[in-house]
């Protein structure tokens, strides 16, 4: 018999082909029967599709199997309440599984207390804590928690820590294969936000464009700061957000009314600075050239650090090629685990 964290595994890797963005989380599920043998799978593909379990059970009804008395492993808990579709617990009950595993309870007080529910119903439900299943949605689990947008800070800069040339020139810093990793980041977020100098200086579209091709999900993209900046190419079509702020937490509050879940600031340094001094930074992104520039724009300004014991200090840092360029991302805020 396969162990219950195995099938948590399986149920994380469904979770996986769901979409990184929007407002809802991934979620996978498996229902196995007593025998062993797998009845359906399902994962849930975004904002009013249907969540995993009941597309699990529509597929064991499409492979013409009765799921009475199986175990449904699922990678989060199941929901208890009807939001854009209704309460998973509900197509549990009635479809009569006998079991419930879930890799991580639901922090979202509206969603929550499905594993109570089923319980109370005489559905032996329980958490079975696992730690890909609460991976897979780091991001989204720990804007819950935080009650705000989950904030990736993300720049490109030199070796020497330059963002910018003195001249304010900075496209052309990094690589073709770095570019194209941010765009293929984007397509993950729900909005970019950068600060009025950067679309003063670069004219960004910001849209999500992996391998140069324009992807089916464009992030939300705002610009944050006091001043106009008419005539810019983000204004063309109409969709971009101004936020008349220098305030990282009501850009974030902004953010959050649209059901932003995530959101990359991508500068500029004065910007990602407001940001990080306000410790409203949870992963960091930084792409780094093997090139030197001495002086012009640093990537993050005066944090009033004084003393090497206070500097702020990322974990489950990753290191990864990219052409010539490397990237760094580490995570500065644990989040929901
Ligand atoms: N290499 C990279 O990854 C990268 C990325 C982006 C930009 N850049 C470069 O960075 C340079 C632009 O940097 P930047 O720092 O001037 O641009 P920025 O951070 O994009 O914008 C700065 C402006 O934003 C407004 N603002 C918003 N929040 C603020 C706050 N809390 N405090 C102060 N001002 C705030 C201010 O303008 P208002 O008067 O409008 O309020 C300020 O002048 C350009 O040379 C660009 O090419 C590089």
């Amino acid at each position: 018999m396969v162990a219950a964290e195995s099938w948590l595994d399986r149920a994380a890797a469904l979770a996986l082909h769901g979409p990184a963005h929007g407002p809802n989380p991934r979620v996978g599920c498996v229902i196995v029967g007593a025998d062993g043998a797998v009845l359906g799978e399902g994962w849930h593909r975004g904002a009013g599709t249907p969540h995993a379990e009941p597309a699990a059970l529509a597929d064991a009804a499409r492979r013409g199997h009765d799921v009475a008395g199986a175990t449904a492993y699922v990678s989060l808990e199941p929901c208890a309440h009807t939001g854009r579709t209704g309460p998973c617990t509900d197509a549990l009950t009635a479809a009569r599984i006998g079991a419930v595993r879930y890799g991580v309870a639901d922090p979202n007080p509206q969603a929550a207390g499905g594993g109570e529910v089923l319980r109370g119903r005489g559905i032996d439900a329980s958490l079975a804590p696992h730690a890909g299943c609460a991976d897979v949605n780091r991001r989204w689990l720990g804007s819950v928690a935080l009650g705000r947008p989950w904030v990736i800070a993300k720049w490109a800069q030199t070796l020497d820590g330059r963002t910018a040339a003195a001249d304010g020139t900075s496209f052309w810093i990094t690589g073709d294969e770095a570019r194209d990793h941010a765009h293929h980041v984007r397509t993950q977020v729900d909005a970019i936000l950068v600060g009025t100098g950067t679309v003063r200086t670069d004219d960004p579209l910001l849209t999500a464009r992996p391998a140069g091709v324009p992807d089916p999900h464009q992030p939300l993209r705002a610009v944050m700061g006091l001043t106009d900046t008419p005539g810019a190419r983000i204004w063309e079509d109409g969709t971009a957000l101004r936020l008349a702020t220098r305030d990282p937490r009501e850009a974030l509050d902004a953010l959050a009314a649209r059901e932003v879940r995530t959101v990359v600031v991508e500068g500029g340094g004065t910007v990602t600075t407001a940001f990080l001094r306000a410790g409203l930074v949870d992963e960091v992104h930084a792409y780094i050239a093997p090139a030197l520039l001495g002086a012009g724009t640093r990537a993050v300004g005066d944090l009033g650090i004084g003393t090497m014991s206070d500097a702020l200090r990322g974990q489950d840092v990753t290191a990864t090629h990219l052409g010539a360029d490397t990237l760094v991302t580490a995570f500065f805020t644990r989040g929901h685990q």
